[in-house]
């Protein structure tokens, strides 16, 4: 008899269960009108007299023990159906979460905005549907320029039994985001110092170059006395900050109908660091960004005294910074969402 006991008391501490079932039958077989503690009272009256004294002490610790642990599974089985609600088996491994990762784009673009929020630049937003005034007409474009023509720009009607010209104002996608300049320059006084993140369309074909939209940064500083040298100094400041100390900047002249001066700026190409590859095709340098002082006509249609307030501005593509960062060689992959390669930005994940 004192060999069961002993077997059977350790049986009962080892026994763990979180299932209604099982604890009902450990409760039958133990403490049951037919069960194990039961049988036991029954042996113990056959016993001698003087085992009685030694047993009686063991039987009735055994029938404790079989009642707590009872219980204690009871009362663990009411706050997991409390808590949980379920008849699943919650001892199985969970199904794990998988972690997303940023869009190599959005990388890039927080990465400027910070290095330009360090020069006290602001972050202005604006509508991706543009009319003519805050697209074109404001910025200097004439009204015969190429960019307005239906090439580059998609329109949008408003009214589509009307076509372009015909008694209504014409709507487009932004092709740039220029347009946001002119919105905060109208609704507000100088000093300006923003940039404007945001995408931008053009009506081209899609290939590995070239895409029917993409994301542009521009920037905009208006003040008493801004120079150019002030705008050298600030996209030298941020091509050091995005690309290191050891690029080289170079300007060259271009056109712009909203700035006068306008230029080109290129930087040493990150790839071949200047000495001749496929990406710089062959001559050391790469153009990430077009900038010049603000025409005076914009400001005076924005209703700025350009006697007294000059200003500089400068746009860039943000694909095309994300392609010298990490080298992607076609702008469609951007806009694929294939899994492959999103997966490869896990590790920049802020
Ligand atoms: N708006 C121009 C573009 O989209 C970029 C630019 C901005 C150039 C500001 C000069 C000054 O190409």
């Amino acid at each position: 008899m004192q060999n069961k006991i002993s077997q059977y008391t350790a049986e009962i501490n080892a026994f763990q269960s979180a299932h209604a079932e099982e604890i009902e039958t450990f409760r039958i077989r133990f403490l049951g009108s037919k069960g194990i503690i039961k049988d036991l009272f029954e042996e113990f009256k056959t016993v001698s007299s003087e085992e009685k004294r030694i047993m009686g002490k063991v039987l009735n610790e055994l029938k404790q023990l079989t009642e707590a642990k009872y219980q204690s599974l009871k009362e663990g089985l009411n706050t997991v159906t409390e808590t949980f609600k379920t008849e699943a088996d919650l001892t199985l491994p969970g199904q794990g979460i998988e972690l997303g990762s940023r869009h190599p784009i959005s990388l890039v673009r927080k990465e400027i905005i910070e290095i330009f929020k360090k020069l006290g630049f602001n972050v202005t937003e604006g509508p991706e549907i543009e009319d003519d005034w805050h697209n074109f007409s404001a910025l200097n474009f004439p009204e015969e320029h190429p960019a307005r023509d239906m090439q580059d720009t998609f329109f949008v009607s408003l009214n589509p039994t009307l076509s372009k010209g015909e008694g209504e104002e014409a709507f487009a996608l932004r092709t740039h985001t220029s347009s946001v300049q002119v919105r905060m320059m109208e609704n507000g006084q100088p000093p300006f110092r923003a940039i404007m993140p945001g995408r931008v369309y053009r009506n081209e074909a899609i290939s590995a170059r070239a895409h029917c939209f993409f994301h542009q940064v521009e920037g905009l500083y208006i003040d008493e006395n801004v120079s150019f040298a002030d705008l050298k100094q600030t996209l030298f400041y941020f091509v050091k900050e995005l690309f290191g100390d050891d690029t080289k900047v170079r300007f060259r002249p271009s056109y712009f109908p909203f700035t006068e001066p306008s230029a080109e700026m290129d930087i040493s190409c990150t790839i071949c660091k200047g000495t001749g590859c496929p990406l710089c095709k062959q001559s050391g340098w790469v153009e990430i960004l077009g900038c010049g002082m603000v025409d005076p006509n914009v400001l005076e249609n924005c209703k700025i005294d350009s006697q007294k307030y000059t200003g500089f501005a400068f746009g860039m593509g943000i694909e095309r910074i994300t392609n010298l960062k990490y080298q992607i060689k076609d702008l469609r992959l951007f806009s694929e969402n294939d899994i492959r390669f999103l997966q490869q930005f896990q590790s920049e994940l802020i």
